[in-house]
């Protein structure tokens, strides 16, 4: 598992590009209540989260599509990486006085004083989060030790989670701003912020 990490990450120099338009699909896993669209919110200069709207997916609208960038391909046999980057793109005003678009790369960056990291897009790739996702769409991440048993003994073979959906939704501050957006919740326990409702995000092409 390792080395086909190190693999994709290996070629993602080479190329990338994305696919897309894709709708993001939120969907409850024990409240089922919670089934609705995921929409880029403002939450900082050139910073958006991923806020909750219910219902149906508006497939016009520039704040509901996202795309995935892909890290790379094989340059031997042209396949795709699975890894890449959920990806927002910004639209701004260039000097030219046209409409054009910064992509951004959705992160979810450890928070040192709770397990809920809440998902951010910004600028540039260096600190985005690298997704799979499977035929159902269903985004994830694979990989990571599992230190529940970890003692002074060397463990081998390491144990690791695996493929990995922890995305919850939650009332937080995303950026500057309170919204019930989306997050990541590290690690087993259950969320600190007793407001997060676990979810399924899925990629759903438009
Ligand atoms: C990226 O994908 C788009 C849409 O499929 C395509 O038009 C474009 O040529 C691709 N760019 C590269 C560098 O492969
Ligand atoms: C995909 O990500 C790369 C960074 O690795 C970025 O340079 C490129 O502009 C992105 N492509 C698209 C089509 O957003
Ligand atoms: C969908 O988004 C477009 C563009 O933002 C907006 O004009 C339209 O009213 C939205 N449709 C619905 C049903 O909300
Ligand atoms: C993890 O996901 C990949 C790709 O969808 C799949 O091939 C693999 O079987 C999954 N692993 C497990 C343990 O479910
Ligand atoms: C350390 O953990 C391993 C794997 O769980 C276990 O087999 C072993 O007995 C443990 N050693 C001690 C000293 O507890």
């Amino acid at each position: 598992m390792l080395t086909a990490l190190v693999l994709s990450f290996a070629t993602a120099a080479l190329a990338s590009n994305a696919t897309g338009p894709y709708g993001l699909h939120i969907k409850g896993k024990t409240d089922t209540s919670i089934d609705g669209y995921g929409g880029a919110c403002h939450a900082g200069a050139a910073i958006e989260g991923i806020c909750y709207g219910a219902g149906s997916l508006n497939t016009t609208a520039t704040y509901s599509q996202f795309y995935f960038n892909y890290s790379g391909y094989n340059s031997e046999t042209g396949e795709v990486s699975p890894y890449g980057w959920v990806e927002w793109q910004l639209p701004y005003v260039d000097q030219n006085g046209e409409t054009a678009f910064e992509p951004e790369a959705l992160s979810f960056s450890a928070n040192l004083f709770s397990n809920v990291a809440a998902g951010l897009f910004q600028p540039g790739y260096e600190g985005g989060t690298i997704f799979q996702y499977n035929e159902n769409g269903l985004l994830y991440i694979t990989g990571g030790y599992d230190d529940r048993h970890n003692n002074e003994t060397y463990p081998n073979p390491p144990t690791y989670f695996g493929n990995t959906s922890s995305f919850h939704l939650c009332y937080q501050f995303t950026g500057g701003y309170y919204y019930q957006s989306i997050a990541w919740v590290s690690g087993t326990a259950p969320p600190q912020n007793p407001s997060c409702e676990p979810v399924d995000l899925s990629l759903q092409l438009i």
